[in-house]
């Protein structure tokens, strides 16, 4: 049927718009936003600009038509010469790419890149030169902030490993030679014993030194385990984080309910020392910033991932709190999980506390051989 042509199942494509080839060309250029495209005159003077130049520049096509375009260069890539280079490459190879910084109308500085090509007629004549420039200021930014995570993160992990080498060797050298001191006070004690009745002196002056020894072993516990928690590697996970909430407890006279359902996995002793860590950072914050009376601590598995929710009852972060560029507690703890490919979400209820919650793939915490199968 002839009407069918017009019809819903009309598949004969429109007729084209009839507007001419470079009028088409003009309203793609005109249409662009992200990136500044524009014409240059043979000696580097702006022909013709964009909407995405306007917008990345900050100049209006009357202010800027007949300038040089060194205008958009810092000034000391202008005494360098890199704006004549730029055209100069461009005739010389038909194009010519460069990344740097360049300067807006109001003298702010963004990261372009910059590509200029020349344009020659049929006989090869220079006519000018067409520039595209698109700014990456924020993708650099993400890049150096990318790159300075990474740098952080490598810090901190050198810094535990240090730390871990001397409290290793704190533990098993001083603390077997204080224990083979007190041994050996102990046996001269026993030796003496019946002369020491009529040396009062000096039977009071060993009850020092076995008191002196007590408290230098005392010492030497509380500055290996903060210095790392050897407990987790002799102990385990569970009972190190059950000794440390009950001292913190004790310390701080704040409750702290500790829950572990771990099954039968065995985390390996990086993941370990890694929830350990974060959870001693949490439990510090609680002592100094949350006003707490009660502490929940649940570290648990499921569905693939290892789970660690710690809750105070304080009263929560002050807002300006996140924004503190003085504080590394948190973006180390956030550090150590995303170390570990895992998630951190921190729920800050003002008035009801700082909920933290950490999700772990199973895979990067499990020791080999430790799924428990
Ligand atoms: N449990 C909490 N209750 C209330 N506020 C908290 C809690 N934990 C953290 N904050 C707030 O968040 C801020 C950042 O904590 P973060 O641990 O990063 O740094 P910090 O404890 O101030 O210093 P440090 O670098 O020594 O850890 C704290 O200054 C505090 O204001
Ligand atoms: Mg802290």
């Amino acid at each position: 049927m002839s009407d069918q042509a017009t019809g819903p199942l009309d598949t004969t494509p429109p007729p084209p718009p009839h507007v001419p080839a470079d009028e088409n060309f003009r309203l793609l250029i005109e249409a662009v936003d992200d990136y500044a495209i524009f014409m240059l005159d043979p000696a580097g003077n702006v022909a013709s600009w964009n909407p995405g130049a306007r917008k990345m520049k900050g100049y209006e096509a009357a202010e800027i038509l007949g300038r040089h375009f060194s205008v958009f260069h810092t000034p000391d890539d202008v005494n360098a010469g890199q704006p004549g280079r730029e055209l100069a490459g461009a005739a010389a190879h038909g194009r010519y790419e460069s990344e740097g910084w360049r300067v807006r109308k109001d003298g702010s500085k963004f990261w372009a890149n910059v590509i200029v090509t020349a344009i020659r007629d049929d006989q090869g004549t220079l006519r000018g030169f067409a520039k595209v420039t698109q700014d990456l200021t924020e993708r650099r930014r993400l890049a150096e902030l990318e790159q300075i995570r990474r740098f952080s993160s490598h810090i901190q992990a050198a810094r535990e490993e240090e730390q871990a080498r001397i409290a290793r060797e704190l533990h098993d050298e001083l603390g077997q030679q204080l224990t083979a001191l007190k041994m050996a006070l102990a046996e001269l004690h026993g030796a003496l014993e019946a002369r020491l009745a009529d040396l009062p002196q000096a039977a009071a002056g060993m009850q020092d030194m076995h008191r002196l020894i007590d408290v230098s072993v005392a010492s030497l516990r509380r500055i290996v385990a903060g210095l790392h928690p050897i407990a987790i590697e002799t102990l385990g996970l569970v009972p190190a984080l059950d000794w440390l909430t009950e001292d913190f407890s004790r310390r701080y006279g704040i409750s702290v309910e500790f829950q572990a359902a771990l099954g039968d996995l065995t985390l390996s002793d990086a993941a370990a020392a890694t929830l350990f860590h974060i959870v001693q950072e949490a439990l510090t914050n609680v002592a100094r910033h949350a006003r707490a009376s009660r502490v929940s601590i649940d570290l648990s598995a499921r569905d693939g991932a290892c789970l660690l929710r710690i809750e105070d009852d304080g009263q929560g972060m002050r807002s300006d709190a996140r924004a503190n560029t003085r504080s590394f507690g948190l973006m180390g703890m956030r550090e150590r999980v995303d170390r570990l490919d895992g998630r951190l979400v921190i729920d800050d209820m003002p008035g009801r506390g700082v909920h933290i919650a950490i999700a772990i793939p199973l895979m990067s915490v499990l020791a080999p051989g430790g799924d428990g199968r």
